[in-house]
Formats: structure tokens, C-alpha cells, sequence
């Protein structure tokens, strides 16, 4: 099995080591569950450092409903396996009062980055993901960090905060590994219903549709929008929380296509519905797909 290390400490001693000896160190922050999107995350780490390490935290902080946080699935067995599967050196498994013992009183908060799509949906939600990155990043210091791009707006503010703090780690985004309709793979997925999992197929639709749009030529922003919406409206078992537009960095909407918009890495179109009551949200970057 590969090592697991639960007391902080034990995870920062066991870093220092690894960096004395001259080795590079990567981690791959997770909440377990793990899925094959997780597993390119690890690959991809394991590419660009010699030793790798996986957190998997189910982190209270960022969830904004008790009964969300309960319901988060939990497969730490399976998740050792995978992880021993892929080589991982190290699988950082904190208890949740050795990362947030009695008196915890810090919280790191990124402004702007954080104010629309995901900030804007669930409020709390991106401070309780900088604070325990924060941490992770504290107690495993790692050379570089590997994120998904599933999660658009969290690696962008990851960027942010990484630079803002001079935290010192190099951030390395993942493409979105999907089924083979295109459904994003999420741990969520699982707690869908057949007839929910098959609906989904939607989310990833309107956003193949609306990257057709803003391909068109002279297209504007309204239609790309309006095709992606239309397309989730034709689906009765989707809510739609919201459709989005926005510039790649700093996630502000963007209202009208200029001529630099035009190309891959400026915007990105992204999508969050609800299916019951399993959450999903998925982006794509437009003039990239
Ligand atoms: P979690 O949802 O477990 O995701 C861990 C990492 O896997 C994130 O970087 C996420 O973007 C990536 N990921 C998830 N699904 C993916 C997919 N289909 N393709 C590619 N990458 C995918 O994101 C979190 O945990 C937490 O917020 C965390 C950063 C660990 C902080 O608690």
C-alpha cells in the first residue's frame, strides 16, 4: 500500500525528507471518491515530479449544507487501492480536527475571482476551498500542484491566491475527463438516478452546441447563451442554476465578443443545473473544442 499519513506533522517531516534528498514533490488535492478524472490528475503528476501525493480531505469548510457534506461519498479502501495503482507515494489522509483543531479562527479569502458562477451559487463555498489549499500547501509544500479544469473558476482562483500569497507552488491545470457521452466525471455522478444520469447528458450538449455559436462567424455573446440554454431548457429533468460567459483569468462576464476573444484560452463558457438534488457543473473553453 502506498504510505498513509494522517497526522500533519508526520505529512510535513515525511516532505522535508523527500526535498532534502533532492527530490521534487507533487500534490493532487482531493475529497476522495476517486474517479478516472482524479486518476489523469495523479498521472499528470506523476509526470512532472519524481514523488507524488494525494490529500483526500472531505473538507466541512467549503460545503454549505450539513446535509451535502453527509452525503459526499466516501471510499477511502477503493481510494488506496487506486491510488497504490498509480504509484502514488503518499495518500494525506487529516482528520478533521488535526486540520481544524478547537479555536481555528484564519480564513483565506480571494476577492473578485470569487464573486460570480460558483461564489455567487454558494456563498462560503471558495474560502473553505483556499483555506485548506492554503494548508495543504503549508503542511505537504509541494513543488507543483495538479488541478482540473472541471472545476474552472476553483483553478483560477487557486492561480490567484498562489500568486497573491507567493505561496511558491507551481499550478498545473488538467483537462476535463469525460464519459463517453460527455459528461464530466464527478464524484457526484454516482448519486444519480438512471433516468438523472441519463438527462445529464444535456449539460455537456449545451456546451458543445454554444462552442458551435460562438464559432459562427460574427456571432455575439446573446446567441452563444441562448443556443446553450435552449438546449438545457428542452431537458425538463435539468434546473438550471446558471449559463455563463466569462473571461478565462478574471472570470468576469463578458457582455460582447471582442476581436482577442476570438481565440483559445480567453473565455470560457460554463454551465451549473441541478438534477434533484445532485449538483452538477461542467465548462468548456469555446473557441478551443
Ligand atoms: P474534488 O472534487 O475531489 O476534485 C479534486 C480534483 O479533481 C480537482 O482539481 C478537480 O477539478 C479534479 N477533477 C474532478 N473531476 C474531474 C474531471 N472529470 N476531469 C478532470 N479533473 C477533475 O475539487 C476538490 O475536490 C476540492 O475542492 C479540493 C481542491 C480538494 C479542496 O478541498
Amino acid at each position: 500500500m502506498a504510505l498513509a499519513i494522517a497526522d500533519p506533522a508526520e505529512m510535513r517531516a515525511w516532505s522535508d525528507a523527500t526535498r532534502a534528498s533532492g527530490e521534487t514533490i507533487a500534490l493532487v488535492p482531493t475529497m476522495g471518491a476517486l474517479h478516472r478524472g482524479h486518476l489523469e490528475l495523479i498521472e499528470a503528476a506523476s509526470e512532472q515530479a519524481e514523488r507524488v501525493v494525494v490529500s483526500i480531505f472531505v473538507n466541512p469548510l467549503q460545503f454549505g449544507e450539513a446535509s451535502d457534506f453527509q452525503s459526499y461519498p466516501r471510499t477511502i479502501d477503493d481510494d488506496r487501492r487506486s491510488c497504490e495503482g498509480a504509484g502514488v507515494d503518499v495518500v494525506y489522509v487529516p482528520a478533521a480536527d488535526a486540520v481544524y483543531p478547537d479555536g481555528f479562527a484564519t480564513t483565506v479569502h480571494v476577492a473578485g475571482v470569487t464573486d460570480g458562477m460558483e461564489g455567487a451559487s454558494r456563498p462560503g463555498h471558495f474560502d473553505g476551498v483556499t483555506t485548506v489549499v492554503t494548508k495543504l500547501f503549508t503542511v505537504v509544500r509541494p513543488d507543483l500542484a495538479v488541478f482540473g479544469e472541471k472545476d474552472f473558476q476553483q483553478l483560477a482562483i487557486v492561480r490567484r491566491m498562489t500568486a497573491d500569497l507567493d505561496l511558491g507552488v507551481r499550478i498545473v491545470g488538467h483537462r476535463t475527463v469525460r464519459e463517453p457521452d460527455g459528461l464530466a466525471l464527478s464524484s457526484r455522478n454516482r448519486r444519480l438516478s438512471d433516468e438523472q444520469r441519463e438527462a445529464a447528458a444535456c449539460v455537456p450538449r449545451a456546451l458543445r452546441v454554444g462552442s458551435d455559436a460562438a464559432k459562427a462567424d460574427e456571432s455575439t455573446v446573446h446567441e452563444v447563451l441562448d443556443a446553450a440554454t435552449k438546449v438545457l431548457a428542452a431537458e425538463p429533468r435539468a434546473i438550471v442554476d446558471y449559463v455563463a460567459l466569462v473571461d478565462a483569468t478574471s472570470l468576469r462576464p463578458v457582455t460582447e465578443f471582442d476581436v482577442d476573444h476570438r481565440a483559445p484560452g480567453r473565455v470560457r463558457l460554463a454551465i451549473a443545473a441541478r438534477f434533484g438534488d445532485v449538483r452538477l457543473i461542467d465548462n468548456i473553453d469555446p473557441f478551443d473544442a
